[in-house]
C-alpha cells in the first residue's frame, strides 16, 4: 500500500495532511524518514510519525440496528446516513452492504472491505436475507398454502419481466410473517406484497445469511462483527 494511503487510512489524518507530514520529513519507515506519497509500505515496515508508532488499522467489518428515518446512504439527506451513527474515524468511507430503505429497520452490514461486500450482494452468489414483515391487511388462512407455493415460485413484480427468485414465507400470524429472499431488487419485499393486493406497514431485517441481528443492539447501536461472522461470508 502508498505510504499516504496508509497515513490516511491507519490515524486522523486525510489523505493531503499526510502528504504534508511527510514533506515535513515527520514520517519514518524501519528508521529511514521517507518523503515519497507513493513509497510501498511492505508488510512488516515498522511506520511512524512524529516518533509514534503507526499501525495499520486492518478492514473494519461492523453490523448496526438501523432506525427508522435514517439512509443506507455515505452522505447525509433528508435523514442523516447510517454511518454517522458510527463513533469511529473515518465512517464516511466505509460503505453499505445491502441497502434498507429510510422507513425498513434491522440488521445492516458496513465495511471497506470491497471482496467482502461483493460476495454478500452479488447476484450470481446466493445469500438469504430475512425480514419481519408487518402487513396492513390480515392473510386468509385458507390460502396460507397457496401464498406459501406462490412466493416459493415466484411474483411477477410491476414493471418487471422475471419473476422473482423463490422466496420462503413464514406466516407467523394474519398479519406478521417472515421472508427471506436471496436478491436485492428495489423495494423488494414492498413490491412482493404489493403484487398480492397487500400492503407492507413495518419492515425489520433479522438476517443476512447466518449473520443475525445481535438481540442486544438497540435501535441505533452497532458492534464489529466476530471473526466467525466475517468468515461465514
Ligand atoms: N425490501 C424492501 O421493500 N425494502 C427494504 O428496505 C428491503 C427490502
Amino acid at each position: 500500500m502508498r505510504l499516504d494511503k496508509y497515513l490516511c487510512e491507519s490515524t486522523e489524518l486525510s489523505r493531503a495532511n499526510a502528504k504534508k507530514c511527510l514533506h515535513r520529513g515527520e514520517v519514518t519507515c524501519d528508521g529511514i524518514v521517507v518523503k515519497n506519497s507513493a513509497f510501498k509500505v511492505s508488510d512488516d515496515c515498522e511506520v511512524r510519525l512524529l516518533g509514534e508508532l503507526v499501525k495499520a488499522r486492518g478492514l473494519r467489518y461492523i453490523m448496526l440496528n438501523k432506525p427508522k428515518d435514517t439512509l443506507c446512504s455515505n452522505v447525509d439527506e433528508i435523514y442523516p446516513s447510517v454511518l454517522s451513527l458510527l463513533d469511529i474515524p473515518k465512517a464516511f468511507s466505509l460503505h453499505i452492504a445491502g441497502r434498507l430503505d429510510a422507513d425498513t429497520t434491522g440488521l445492516v452490514l458496513i465495511t471497506d472491505d470491497g471482496q467482502w461486500s461483493h460476495r454478500l450482494t452479488s447476484p450470481v452468489k446466493v445469500c438469504g436475507k430475512r425480514y419481519r414483515v408487518q402487513l396492513a391487511d390480515p392473510l386468509p388462512e385458507a390460502q396460507a398454502a397457496e401464498l406459501i407455493e406462490l412466493f416459493a415460485t415466484g411474483i411477477e413484480l410491476k414493471g418487471e419481466k422475471s419473476l422473482t427468485k423463490p422466496a420462503l414465507l413464514e406466516i407467523l400470524s394474519p398479519t406478521e410473517v417472515l421472508l427471506t429472499i436471496t436478491e436485492g431488487k428495489y423495494h423488494q419485499v414492498k413490491r412482493m406484497f404489493a403484487a398480492i393486493g397487500n400492503k407492507v406497514i413495518g419492515l425489520h431485517r433479522e438476517q443476512v445469511g447466518v449473520i443475525g441481528l445481535d438481540s442486544s443492539l438497540r435501535p441505533g447501536e452497532w458492534r464489529y462483527l466476530t471473526q466467525d461472522e466475517i468468515d461465514s461470508v
